[in-house]
């Protein structure tokens, strides 16, 4: 794995921020993917040459978000399809590397299904890499595609749910074209707002304890022109009790049968927030983050991550000096419970916003029918 400047790199996303693509320099081919752990301070992208290094980059969070890291996962299938590794070998360690986010093993079976389905049919190792790489292809387009339309869906939700315009969302977490093929989930729908002249401001939570709203949301924020403040989480409180807040809109990682999300550690309370103000808590997700498979809240699995994210500060730009890396906080010894998300419930849940439509009031039987439209289409 290497690193470069980023600038260097053709891209042609809206936002211009490069997340990841897939490069076949003479050397063979790589995956490049934008580092996140360096954001906002600069713009670094690492070159994944082989499974093992998209696997690291998965779990330090250099890539992260649910849909890219199913498109990252599917890319890494390709990668090590092309480059002659073991693929389910590959395809396992890939699943593996983070377990909340469900879109990361849906997007590694899609393309280590399409290696499989290749190499049963032609015997051919080359065709069937081609074939893993069309798939990664495919979903990336996809998601692009979903994201444009869950921002359509969730603006026009917006507008239903708040007809006085002027909207004051607060978001969670990062969930913008950092995370997608395209502009994101819940950012997407903040962004739509923002370019019809209805987002008022943009209440960006700086998320504890890795601080992917104030590195990353707020990043994305700044380079589209938005309107936007970033608070600490604890600072939520206060502004819903202020009447600040018209809407929570977030992403998620997972979603169960029973529509219970899990989302970025502090997710739920926020939602309980919402509910005791009587504010819209949407979640806007991709039908790919749909896990009809996970009956309910309490049987997702919640990533826990190393202590040392919570007693050291550990952003990019601070010297090294804690076990993590980082600055010491805490007193040296002390325990952390530092859960990477947490669980709603459906009944705190307004409405799920996809890209084949709003789900609202969030039951089993709306979402299994949804499920079961999308996978007609
Ligand atoms: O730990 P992270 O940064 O991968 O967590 C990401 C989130 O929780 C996002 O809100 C979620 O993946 C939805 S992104 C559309």
């Amino acid at each position: 794995m290497a690193d470069r400047d980023a600038r260097s790199g053709e891209d042609n996303r809206p936002t211009g921020i490069p997340v990841l693509r897939w490069e076949e320099p003479p050397e063979g081919p790589v995956l490049v993917l934008l580092d996140q752990t360096r954001l906002p301070a600069e713009e670094v992208e690492l070159v994944c040459t082989d499974p093992a290094a998209l696997v690291e980059a998965i779990r330090s969070l250099a890539v992260r978000g649910a849909p890219v890291l199913g498109i990252a996962g599917a890319y890494g299938v390709a990668l090590a399809a092309v480059r002659g590794f073991e693929v389910a070998e590959a395809a396992a360690a890939l699943q593996g590397a983070r377990p909340t986010a469900v879109n990361l093993a849906v997007g590694v079976r899609r393309a280590q299904t399409a290696h499989q389905d290749a190499l049963a049919r032609t015997g051919d190792a080359g065709q069937a890499a081609a074939a893993a790489l069309a798939a990664a292809r495919a979903l990336h387009r996809e998601d692009a595609e979903a994201s444009a339309r869950m921002a359509a869906h969730g603006l026009a939700l917006l507008d239903e749910l708040l007809p006085a315009g002027g909207h004051r969302v607060l978001t969670h977490c990062n969930t913008g074209a950092l995370v997608s093929g395209g502009e994101g989930t819940a950012f997407a729908v903040a962004l739509a707002a923002h370019r019809s002249g209805r987002l008022r401001r943009l209440w960006v939570d700086e998320t504890r304890p890795l601080l992917q709203g104030a590195r990353l949301t707020a990043y994305e924020a700044a380079r589209n022109d938005m309107a936007y403040t970033l608070l600490t989480d604890n600072a939520a409180g206060s502004l819903f009790a202020a009447g600040e807040v018209d809407a929570v809109l977030i992403g998620a990682d997972r979603i169960a049968a029973d529509g219970s999300v899990a989302n970025k550690v502090g997710s739920y309370p926020l939602a309980v927030l919402a509910r005791y103000h009587h504010v819209p808590f949407i979640v806007v997700a991709p039908v790919t983050t749909m896990d009809p498979q996970t009956p309910d809240g309490a049987s997702i699995e919640v990533e826990q991550r190393p202590g040392y994210e919570v007693t050291e500060v550990t952003a990019p730009q601070v010297p090294v000096a804690g076990a993590g890396g980082g600055i010491p906080v805490a007193p040296l010894g002390t325990q952390a419970y530092n859960p990477a998300f947490d669980v709603t419930p459906p009944e705190l849940v307004t409405a799920i916003v996809t890209e084949e439509g709003v789900v609202s009031p969030v039951t089993a039987e709306a979402l299994a029918a949804l499920c079961a439209r999308s996978r007609q289409v």
